[in-house]
């Protein structure tokens, strides 16, 4: 059955996303949002960082849906607890200023969702990554889920098997786990989720010894053994953390990658991962092309549309 008004092409009722879904009742949408990105990554440049992971973190965990833009009330525990989020996701306060721009010229009309794929698409934009048009549509979830949160989302200790698993729970590949992990070519990880490769790797008192010794040495000393600030912060890509380049493959063939998880996609022995990284280190515009293809997978996961879900107000609360 195809709604009839479908033939007709109005994108509103028919239930999936397209790339002009709001050209008739926010056609300024788009700029709209990316003028504020703008503004936020001029005031502090890895928020293009925290947006993309904020993206992510929300489309592992019940879809697409905002549901990591909830905040805890007492009828509902939102996710920004949960452990991969607790202290770390960030870059809400930015949303919420996307949306009141957004408020102010399209009342109503636009889902908290949408904005967040967009902010993530112009992220990496912004950052030197490459830009592909977004489909819109998605409606925001009427709730959250903490243990969900907790679950799905990967570790930075984690397996590859077990990464690897957690991805094709939501209908991503090996390659995607590859190439969207790229995205740690930007932005930066607390201490704590690199530290025991640091001092007791596995549960020896020593490090993990294939660290390139340098980056080792460096690490060692922003993040001292008995020294727990837990504010400290070391780039994701050390040399450019800045910028949406593939020094990131290049960092891993080095066995520089900062978190574990990272270095893994090269260094575990005979895994279906290390030769997507050594093709995206030779091969950058390939790269480009596919990264854009992971990302419209990513923003497509489990998505609610029509009357599935609904427009917030806030992006904090549901209606
Ligand atoms: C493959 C499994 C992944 C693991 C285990 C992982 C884990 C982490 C961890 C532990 C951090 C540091 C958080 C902190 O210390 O506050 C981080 C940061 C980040 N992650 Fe991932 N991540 C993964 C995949 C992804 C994916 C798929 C994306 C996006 C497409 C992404 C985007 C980011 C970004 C941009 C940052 C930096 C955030 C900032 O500076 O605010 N990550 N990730
Ligand atoms: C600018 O960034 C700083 C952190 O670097 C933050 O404390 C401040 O709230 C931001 N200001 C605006 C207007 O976003
Ligand atoms: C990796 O593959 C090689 C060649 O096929 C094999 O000899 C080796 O045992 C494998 N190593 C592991 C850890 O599976
Ligand atoms: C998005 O997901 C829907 C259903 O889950 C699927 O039919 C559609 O082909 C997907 N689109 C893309 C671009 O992956």
């Amino acid at each position: 059955f195809v709604f009839p008004l479908c033939l007709l092409f109005l994108p509103a009722v028919c239930g999936q996303l397209n790339y002009y879904f709001y050209r008739n009742t926010c056609p300024d949408l788009e700029r709209i949002v990316f003028n504020a990105v703008i503004s936020a990554v001029m005031n502090e440049t890895r928020m293009a960082a925290s947006l993309l992971r904020l993206h992510f973190h929300d489309c592992f965990v019940n879809g697409c849906d905002g549901s990591v833009l909830l905040d805890d009330t007492d009828s509902m525990i939102g996710e920004k607890t949960a452990a991969p989020n607790h202290n770390s996701a960030r870059g809400f306060e930015v949303i919420d200023a996307i949306k009141t721009a957004v408020e102010n010229s399209c009342k109503a009309i636009v889902s908290c969702a949408d904005i967040l794929t967009l902010a993530a698409r112009d992220s990496v934009h912004l950052s030197g990554g490459p830009y592909w048009p977004v489909s819109l549509g998605r409606r925001d979830g009427k709730t959250a889920n903490k243990n969900a949160a907790n679950t799905n989302l990967p570790a930075p200790f984690e397996s590859l098997d077990s990464i690897i698993n957690k991805f094709q729970a939501v209908g991503l590949s090996v390659q995607d786990v590859v190439v969207l992990s790229r995205a740690h070519t930007i932005g930066a990880a607390h201490c704590n989720t690199f530290k025991s490769s640091l001092f007791n790797f596995k549960g020896t008192s020593s490090p993990d010894q294939t660290i390139e010794p340098s980056l080792l040495g460096n690490l060692q000393t922003l993040c001292p053994e008995n020294n727990n600030d837990p504010n400290t912060l070391a780039s994701l890509d050390p040399m450019t953390q800045d910028r949406f380049d593939n020094a990131y493959f290049k960092n891993l063939q080095n066995n520089e990658g900062v978190l574990q998880s990272d270095q893994t996609l090269f260094s575990t022995p005979n895994a279906s991962t290390v030769p997507y990284v050594n093709f995206y280190n030779n091969y950058p515009y390939a790269f480009f092309m596919d990264f854009h293809i992971s990302m419209i997978k990513l923003a497509n996961l489990s998505v609610l549309t029509r009357s599935d879900g609904e427009i917030r107000k806030n992006c904090r609360f549901v209606n």
